[in-house]
């Protein structure tokens, strides 16, 4: 099942709207930028008007180029992104795969107990692992990734959603167990997400995390500082986001961490704090 959200009271259209009104601010504000460039230049350079306002919006807008999508909305630019990639992630992922998340789908997929909920499922390569009675539930914002998940969602007997996972249209305490395996790195609001996590949560159902983080090496930690440079604007991808701080952080109390592959992943079992 794909819902795409748009069913009755609309939030789908208002959330769009939203998107749409903060995608003509950012040009808006591009057009202020380059009128405000121009008059600097002018000012300084001292070259005539159009000239400046020529140079004003070469810089602006080969700024905005070099930034890729920077100034989207980070949701939006997230779903772009994915829908993009979607067709071709599965061969993409595959050396990953190979190198970092070993059987970590399947030790993730093992923790799995009762109503499982997965976010960020994507094309589904953990779906495949999890249990199939009851149906598990696999979330994305992506429609194309969606698209891919769907033989693999059929063949594990598991229901796709598309939703944001930080407004999720579950109910409070409705799920035993949410898996999340390589995403909080993509997701625009990580400690968002893991709070509305922890509402559909039930008080004693878990989350099970499979995420790459720093790196243990002083050397390699500090390639991928310098690689985020570009892959969070480019395509709002972090590499250095701790997942078991980021759960202690959104409310959960830690059962399990463990660092593998030198520290590029994290393997987290943690449960809602019902200390409240
Ligand atoms: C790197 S992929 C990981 C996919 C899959 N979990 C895996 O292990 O191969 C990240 C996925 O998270 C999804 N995603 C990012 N932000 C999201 C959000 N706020 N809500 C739902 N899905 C999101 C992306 O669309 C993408 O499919």
């Amino acid at each position: 099942m794909a819902d795409d959200g748009a069913g009755g009271g609309n939030p789908s259209r208002a959330r769009d709207h939203l998107t749409n009104e903060r995608t003509y601010l950012a040009w808006l504000r591009t057009a202020v930028n380059v009128m405000a460039l121009g008059l600097v230049i002018a000012k300084f350079v001292h070259v005539g008007g159009g000239r400046a306002v020529a140079a004003g919006v070469i810089l602006v807008v080969g700024g905005r180029f070099l930034m890729g999508s920077a100034n989207q909305p980070a949701l939006t630019r997230t779903r772009q992104v994915y829908d993009a990639v979607a067709s071709r992630y599965d061969q993409l992922i595959a050396p990953v795969e190979r190198l970092l998340v070993g059987d970590g789908r399947r030790w993730a997929a093992g923790q799995a107990r009762g109503q499982v909920l997965e976010i960020g499922t994507g094309t589904g390569r953990t779906l495949t692992e999890l249990p199939a009675d009851p149906a598990a539930v696999g979330v994305d914002i992506s429609l194309g990734m969606l698209h891919q998940a769907g033989s693999r969602a059929r063949d594990a007997g598991a229901v796709l959603l598309a939703a944001d996972a930080a407004r999720l249209p579950l109910t409070d305490a409705s799920i035993d167990t949410v898996i999340s395996t390589l995403t909080l790195c993509a997701m625009p609001d990580p400690a968002a997400t893991l709070t509305e996590t922890r509402r559909v949560l039930r008080p004693d159902g878990r989350l099970i995390l499979l995420e790459h983080s720093t790196a243990g090496s002083p050397v390699l930690a500090a390639l991928q500082r310098a690689l985020e440079r570009w892959t969070i604007p480019r395509y709002g991808e972090h590499l250095t986001r701790e997942p078991a701080a980021l759960a202690v952080a959104a409310g959960f109390t830690l059962e399990h961490t463990s660092s593998h592959r030198g520290g590029l992943v994290r393997r987290v079992i943690a449960r809602p704090c019902t200390s409240e």
